[in-house]
């Protein structure tokens, strides 16, 4: 047994995917839908974008890497980690800009042509915050560097969103992302569970997630109206959100990170 899963015991905790428990994958959306911001859940992809995102879809076609977290006792949903596999073997370097929706395009293409996977994807994690701060999402990125070594794959890629990013909503990610604490970690702290785990930063990737809505949508999600066209900031946005009252759509491209964890050791 892996020495996380004997931390999760210890901790009264459980893990279960919905591959072993298809009711969870709703409650997980659920979760989900409670804790992220609006304009994460509600926008769609842009008109015409290569990569058009299908979050439900990952239930279906990768339901052994969506993992919930819950309470022994109770079977409380305390967190949960999504994750894909897909045939892409590249190198870091060669990751693309376009991070979070090229995964799932990337992993759905893969997956429907019946390529074999060779690496896992991250996708995201997600914990109830009446249980934050006490490193489960360490725990949670542990499993997923569990399974990628149990399918028998080196590398676990994670398009990460920095928790801290949208405090510094002008900061090119480039910059952002080599940002040290007074130890030498990221100033970041998610990337600094990452990074604690033994992930390595592989390069931005400031076209990860691609957000669009019509006007009244993103005045709705700000809580402010967007009078003209231009480009605007509110809070959650790691970068700006660019509105075009002509063609009443708001479109938000965020950027990212991608980090690496290599689990062959
Ligand atoms: C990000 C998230 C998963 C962290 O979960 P968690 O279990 O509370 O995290 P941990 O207890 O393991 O703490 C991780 C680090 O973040 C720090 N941290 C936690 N909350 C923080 C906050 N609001 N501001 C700054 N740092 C914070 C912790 O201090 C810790 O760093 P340290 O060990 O160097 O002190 C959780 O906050 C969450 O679900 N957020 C909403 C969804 C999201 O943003 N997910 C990440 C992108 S996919």
């Amino acid at each position: 047994m892996m020495p996380q899963f004997d931390e999760i015991q210890r901790r009264g905790l459980a893990v279960r995917t919905v591959a072993e428990d298809g009711a969870l994958a709703p409650r997980i959306g659920a979760l989900s839908d409670s804790i992220w911001p609006r304009f994460v859940v509600e926008a769609h992809t842009p008109r015409n974008h290569p990569y058009p995102a299908d979050w439900p879809g990952i239930f279906a076609r990768w339901p052994q890497y969506q993992f919930g977290l819950l309470d022994q006792d109770t079977d409380e949903l305390v967190g949960a980690a999504h994750a894909l596999s897909f045939a892409w073997d590249g190198a870091g370097a060669d990751l693309p800009d376009f991070g979070w929706d090229w995964a799932m395009w990337q992993g759905k293409q893969d997956y429907l042509a019946g390529a074999t996977p060779h690496t896992m994807c991250a996708l995201s994690i997600t914990v109830d915050p009446r249980y934050r701060g006490q490193g489960l999402s360490t725990l949670l990125v542990s499993i997923m560097r569990d399974a990628t070594a149990r399918a028998g794959f080196t590398r676990l890629l994670a398009p990460v969103r920095p928790t801290l990013k949208h405090r510094y909503p002008i900061t090119p990610m480039a910059v952002y992302a080599n940002w040290r604490n007074q130890r030498g970690e990221p100033l970041d702290p998610w990337m600094r569970v990452h990074a604690r785990l033994g992930a390595t930063i592989a390069k931005p990737c400031d076209k990860s997630m691609n957000l669009a809505g019509s006007v009244a949508d993103w005045e709705s999600w700000a809580e402010i109206p967007f009078p003209t066209s231009g480009a605007y900031i509110f809070p959650g946005l790691f970068a700006p959100v660019v509105i075009d009252r002509e063609s009443d759509e708001g479109v938000y491209v965020e950027p990212n990170v991608w980090m690496v964890h290599d689990v062959s050791a």
